[in-house]
């Protein structure tokens, strides 16, 4: 079941005008929230989140986070998987085609809801490999837009290459992955770059940091060198779909020895323990028990 413009609907049944701005011109924005045991994970932050991309945009909240909770609550409840991966999709609406903004257009909101497949313990044992690109996207990369092409193009290197992730370099500093942050170690310091317009504020970021305060783990919010890249102890990824994965190769060649760290194996272990404690106490996103 899914949403469409104040309509619940099977996935089948929902179509959008060709006219729709984010059709034409990815005018758009969007969040992706993973839902535990029917608990959407930090939902305040996520709206947050959705709120500061919807600024960037110029483009009118159409829902209260109160009804933003209903609907949410609704779409998880009309969906079969206890685990799900959240889609919430909200474009400028249906207009004649021109660039500026149209008069008197509601926006259109769509949601969806898949069951959430976090990455295989194997993966998690063995890690995953990474290649590194230029990050040619545009200045406002903390802006969730729908207009996705340059990640797309950028992820598919990293299929090409039979790698799992592209991590993206600019002018000589480390931004984030095309579709995820990025964590180094070095020293036993966990680093990673500070919130800037170059990248996307990512949840399980903020989770990370969050973590490795509360349990005195060294960690600093710095610019990383591409050189600090490239000889770093470990390299880590996040996202909420990913959750933690350490990536254990670049470009072909291995990140330390070569197998997941010991950084890597406390934060998921901290990341897993903490995401069971917001199934069994509910928290912030706790919508109605
Ligand atoms: N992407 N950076 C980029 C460019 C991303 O697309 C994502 C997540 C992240 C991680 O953010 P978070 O921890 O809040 O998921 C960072 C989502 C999962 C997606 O587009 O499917």
């Amino acid at each position: 079941m899914i949403y469409l413009n104040g309509k619940f609907m099977p996935i089948e049944e929902a179509y959008v005008p060709v006219l729709d701005r984010g059709f034409i011109f990815g005018d758009g924005v969007y969040e992706v929230i993973p839902v535990y045991s029917r608990k959407p994970f930090r939902l305040k932050e996520h709206l947050a989140r959705l709120q500061h991309s919807l600024n960037g945009i110029r483009l009118n909240n159409p829902h209260t986070n109160e009804q933003w909770h209903t609907l949410i609550g609704q779409i998880i409840a009309g969906n079969a998987a206890d685990d799900q991966y959240l889609y919430l999709h909200i474009t400028r609406g249906v207009a004649k085609r021109d660039h500026a903004f149209p008069a008197g257009v509601s926006p259109t909101v769509f949601m969806m809801s898949n069951p959430l497949l976090v990455p295989p313990q194997e993966l998690l044992l063995t890690g995953v490999p990474a290649i590194t690109a230029s990050d040619n996207r545009w200045g406002r990369c903390d802006i969730k837009a729908i207009s996705l092409l340059p990640n797309v193009l950028l992820r598919q290197l990293a299929i090409d290459a039979g790698a799992m992730e592209t991590i993206l370099v600019r002018d000589g500093f480390l931004t984030e992955g095309a579709a995820s942050n990025i964590f180094i170690v070095k020293n036993n310091v966990l680093l990673t770059p500070p919130k800037s317009h170059l990248m996307l504020p990512g949840i399980t970021y903020d989770v990370v940091l969050e973590l490795a305060q509360a349990h005195a783990i060294p960690h600093e919010v710095r610019e990383i060198a591409e050189g600090e890249l490239r000889t770093a102890d470990e390299v880590l990824l996040t996202s909420s779909t990913r959750e933690v994965m350490p990536i254990v190769s670049l470009d072909g060649k291995a990140i330390g020895d070569g197998k997941p760290g010991a950084m890597f194996k406390q934060l998921n272990q901290l990341y897993q323990q903490y995401k069971a404690s917001t199934m069994r106490a509910g928290n912030s996103a706790v919508l109605s028990e």
